[in-house]
């Protein structure tokens, strides 16, 4: 099923810079024979910085997304104009891959002398803090292997030429992380219950998650959906249980968090909807006596998706007409830490917030022939990096409100924003299904499978790991006070 998706357009920033690969068609002799001149030239003389800077550019993000059309039949129309993949920019690319591999190299023998985040002092390392760095032990899965994964999320197997995408690992500046182990997370989770909350970004984290877990299960069969469910089906909630650990991995949709529903009686005409800031969503009894839940907002709080369409912000029965977004996403936080305080208990939960993750249109929004497709490269050099508003709005409200309810030791922030502001490369853009590619529609918001997705399961499981570890424990009793 399709998601609702207004056709708003609330962006206040544009890509000033577009940093456009050209499709290069060489023939493959001549390509061989040039990459192994271009390796060796970068590996032996050109300083890494320079060629990373050198044309590597931040550029600004838009704000606005498009959901993801579970759906590929229902979304094009057979006029819309399709493409074939296009040709990454080989030579480009390679120098850059090599050279970070040289750097990856001089990583390793750096990292010997980096702390483990899990060992001793490891856990005052910012992860959030680092690098991407090639590695040739990268993606931890294939999507061919992982029944889990939606049509829109499998990138390579609709077409796209390049799998570059999926060889990156984000390396923190002070640490090193622990590789993640799907058999130790799995027995580590026997027994237990681990619960997605949040739009469809959350969706793509948690199929992620799935396909992570999945791949040292030999029996698929033994996963299965309790319900009975397809994952192609657009639930509101997906329960997938893994058997021989009686573990389930949970999706909830609720892009707001609160209760999106009709408006009270004598609402003026033009309020189709209300967003309830005052209630958590109605499945909120189903998350709470989860052992991880992981939440994610901000990508629906915007004009478009709520005033413009029509959906107002309702407190205490009464419809706000005048409340801004940003007072109303504030108060939907607030709803949602004060339930997590009332009703969780945190010495058995432990609670995520995943920041907000960036979107990449250049040339354009979403709905009006912006792109990502020619992205080969992360950004990889030294950045400027400069949060959208959404984005901002996101973490900041959440982090003062947490901070205010002393909630700071038992809720986490994944923060996930600035390394995500990096993988322009990582978009599904155009491979959003094996028999049509949208190159005006393009899908600049969610992210190929295996790829950037992993990573923030990846941290979320160093996170997990260390809040395991019985040292750690004892800091996260909780205080909730006066
Ligand atoms: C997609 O939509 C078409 C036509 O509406 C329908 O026949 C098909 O079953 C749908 N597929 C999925 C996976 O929902
Ligand atoms: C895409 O490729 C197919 C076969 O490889 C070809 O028939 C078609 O003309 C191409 N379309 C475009 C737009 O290049
Ligand atoms: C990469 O190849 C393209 C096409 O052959 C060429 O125009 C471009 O200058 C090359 N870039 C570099 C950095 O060598
Ligand atoms: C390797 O590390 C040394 C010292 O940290 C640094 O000077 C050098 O530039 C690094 N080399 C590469 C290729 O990054
Ligand atoms: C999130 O991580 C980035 C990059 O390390 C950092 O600059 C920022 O301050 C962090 N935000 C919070 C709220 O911790
Ligand atoms: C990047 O992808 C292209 C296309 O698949 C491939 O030819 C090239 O070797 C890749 N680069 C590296 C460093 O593997
Ligand atoms: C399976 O896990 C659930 C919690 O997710 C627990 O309540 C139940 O007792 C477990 N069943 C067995 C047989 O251990
Ligand atoms: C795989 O799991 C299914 C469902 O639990 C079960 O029916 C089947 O016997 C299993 N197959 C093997 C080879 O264990
Ligand atoms: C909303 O704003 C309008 C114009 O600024 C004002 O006339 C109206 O009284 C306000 N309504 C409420 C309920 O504050």
């Amino acid at each position: 099923m399709r998601e609702q998706v207004p056709p708003a357009k609330t962006s206040n920033r544009r890509s000033k810079h577009y940093f456009n690969l050209d499709a290069s068609l060489l023939p493959g002799v001549f390509v061989s024979f040039f990459l192994s001149l271009c390796l060796i030239f970068a590996i032996c003389f050109l300083d890494y910085k320079t060629i990373t800077t050198g044309f590597l550019r931040m550029h600004g993000q838009t704000l606005e997304i498009t959901e993801l059309k579970f759906n590929a039949t229902e979304v094009v129309p057979e006029s819309q104009s399709l493409v074939n993949g296009s040709e990454p920019d080989f030579n480009r690319t390679d120098i850059v891959a090599e050279s970070n591999k040289a750097e990856a190299e001089n990583e390793t023998e750096d990292a010997k002398k980096k702390v483990e985040f899990l060992e001793e002092g490891g856990g005052e390392c910012n992860i959030f803090e680092g690098n991407w760095i090639w590695d040739e032990n990268y993606p931890l899965y294939q999507s061919e292997n992982c029944p889990f994964a939606d049509e829109g999320f499998r990138c390579t197997e609709n077409g796209r030429p390049d799998r570059n995408y999926t060889k990156w690992r984000w390396q923190p500046k002070d640490c090193n992380l622990p590789r993640f182990d799907a058999k130790m997370m799995l027995e580590k989770l026997r027994n237990r219950r681990v619960v997605f909350v949040g739009d469809s970004l959350g969706r793509n984290q948690w199929e992620s998650f799935l396909c992570m877990l999945s791949s040292v299960v030999a029996n698929k069969s033994s996963i299965y959906e309790v319900n009975g469910n397809p994952i192609t089906k657009h639930q509101g909630y997906l329960i997938f249980k893994f058997r021989d650990f009686n573990c389930t991995i949970e999706y909830y949709r609720a892009p707001f968090l609160v209760v999106q529903g009709h408006p009270p009686a004598g609402a003026p005409a033009n309020v189709r909807m209300t967003l309830k800031l005052d209630h958590m969503a109605w499945t909120s009894s189903h998350w709470k006596d989860a052992d991880i839940i992981v939440f994610n907002s901000g990508h629906w709080w915007n004009h478009g998706k709520t005033i413009r369409a029509g959906c107002y912000f309702e407190e205490t029965g009464k419809v706000e007409m005048n409340m801004t977004v940003e007072t109303a996403f504030r108060k939907s936080i607030e709803t949602v830490v004060s339930w997590i305080s009332r009703e969780v208990d945190l010495r058995k939960t432990l609670v995520f917030f995943r920041s907000y993750a960036p979107v990449h249109y250049s040339g354009g929004d979403w709905n009006s022939g912006g792109g990502c497709h020619l992205q080969t490269l992360p950004e990889l050099g030294d950045m400027q990096y400069e949060p959208s508003l959404e984005a901002t709005m996101t973490t900041d409200v959440f982090m003062k409100l947490v901070k205010k309810s002393r909630l700071q030791n038992s809720v986490k922030l994944l923060n996930v924003t600035e390394i995500t502001s990096r993988r322009k490369d990582g978009h599904a853009s155009i491979y959003l299904s094996k028999v049509w590619s949208p190159i005006n529609r393009q899908d600049c918001s969610h992210w190929c499978l295996p790829g950037v997705p992993d990573t923030w399961n990846e941290l979320l499981y160093a996170l997990f790991l260390r809040h395991e570890l019985p040292s750690s424990a004892q800091s996260t009793e909780i205080t909730i006070c006066c």
